[in-house]
């Protein structure tokens, strides 16, 4: 077996989930991990052997086979072609990067590289939305011509939650819908097999201005401060996305994206609408599947190898009863990601750059969209 020696970069919310996964492959040695703060006292916390505050430093030395990118957007690119341009394969986080033409320069050089690339759309890995993918694949649901869903969580809603993600110089020009309308739309693209061909967009902020600590603030960190350690900062990006989208098999949908709805921590909804049947997949139950048969009602289906279409036996790894949830998701995406740099000729299911592209696109005409009030086509 190949161990392969990775390092991650950005180790704060998602790149400690990076590298507690990592480890649980079985093959991935994490022998160094870069990031602009704390570097140090995060490698001793999570006994990582080598630590850089500079990931130039953390590529130049350690002979790495591939790196894991968890840092803000905005740095996604930068840090993404200079481990290509030293021919390490990348695991991007989404969205890939900030505008078309980086992600274009990324694909670009991964292909003349010869890289295996992935970007970390993990909700594909649920076995759950394996399966609907194949079903749907089967025409068990008959031809789609609905696709709806929301993407709701609350961590921004407070005038005094903070994160670099406010800002459009770090998220790039949509943040809501970059952060998390990309993961709902490339599940409800992976799922059906349908590619969103255009979309109509209408955003809103309700909080033009917040409140930023004077202090770094890590993701979803819950950190409370006292009045004078803030300061008021303008807010240029949207809290909220309405999204209607035509689909390249006929298909119409809409989605409702959201940073600010109490009581939604992380709630992704998925309904496909079928001629035969339809099917519901929610986050807070993501080891069920609901079909709805018209002449039976709804019937809940919940993962088990005994129980989900041949095709996604192996992305279960417990048995029957056995929860699998966000970090399992995270596991699967990972196995796929590694196996394909260890046999690049095979199939696999994992998001690509090519993929985190096509998001890119999406992003760029919903935010075309909204500015402009009215349908954009996908480029
Ligand atoms: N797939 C998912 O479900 C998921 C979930 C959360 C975040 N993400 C993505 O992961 C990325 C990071 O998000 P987060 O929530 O972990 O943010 P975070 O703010 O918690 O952590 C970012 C870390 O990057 C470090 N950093 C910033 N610039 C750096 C640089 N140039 N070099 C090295 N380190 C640097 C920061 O110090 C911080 O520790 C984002 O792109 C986000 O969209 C994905």
């Amino acid at each position: 077996m190949k161990i392969f020696k990775v390092g991650v970069i950005g180790t704060g919310f998602i790149g400690q989930v990076h590298i507690e996964t990592l480890r649980r492959l079985g093959n991935i040695e994490v022998i160094a991990l870069a990031d602009t703060y704390n570097a140090q006292e995060t490698a001793e916390k999570l006994n990582v052997p080598n630590c850089f505050s500079d990931y130039k430093e953390m590529i130049d030395t350690m002979d790495l086979d591939a790196i894991h990118i968890c840092t803000p957007n905005n740095t996604h690119y930068e840090i993404g072609m200079y481990a290509m341009d030293r021919n390490v394969h990348v695991v991007c986080e989404k969205p890939m990067c900030t505008t078309i033409q980086e992600a274009e320069e990324m694909v670009a050089k991964a292909k003349e590289k010869g890289l295996v690339n992935g970007i970390n759309f993990h909700n594909r890995f649920y076995p759950m939305n394996n399966h609907l993918k194949n079903i749907i694949k089967d025409g068990d649901l008959g031809d789609i011509f609905s696709i709806t869903g929301n993407y709701t969580q609350d961590w921004l809603l407070y005038n005094t939650d903070y994160s670099w993600r406010l800002n459009s110089s770090e998220s790039g020009n949509t943040r809501c819908v970059a952060d998390i309308g990309s993961h709902w739309m490339d599940l409800a693209e992976y799922v059906t097999g349908q590619k969103i061909v255009a979309v109509n967009a209408d955003f809103s902020t309700i909080h033009e201005t917040r409140k930023k600590p004077k202090k770094v603030v890590l993701a979803f960190s819950n950190d409370k401060f006292s009045e004078e350690d803030y300061e008021n900062i303008e807010i240029d990006t949207e809290d909220n996305a309405n999204v209607l989208f035509k689909f390249s098999d006929g298909a119409k949908g809409s989605a409702f994206f959201s940073q600010v709805i109490a009581g939604k921590s992380v709630d992704i909804n998925l309904q496909i609408g079928g001629y035969k049947q339809s099917a519901e997949w929610h986050s807070m139950s993501c080891n069920n599947l609901y079909i709805g048969q018209r002449d039976f009602g709804t019937t809940m289906v919940e993962k088990g190898v005994a129980t989900v279409h041949s095709d996604t036996k192996n992305l279960i790894a417990y048995p029957f009863g056995h929860a699998e949830g966000f970090p399992d998701a995270f596991k699967q995406c990972f196995t796929s990601i590694y196996k394909h740099i260890e046999n690049p000729e095979g199939t696999y299911e994992h998001a690509t750059f090519e993929d985190g592209l096509h998001e890119m696109k999406l992003c760029q005409a919903i935010f075309d969209s909204n500015e402009k009030q009215g349908w954009v086509n996908v480029e």
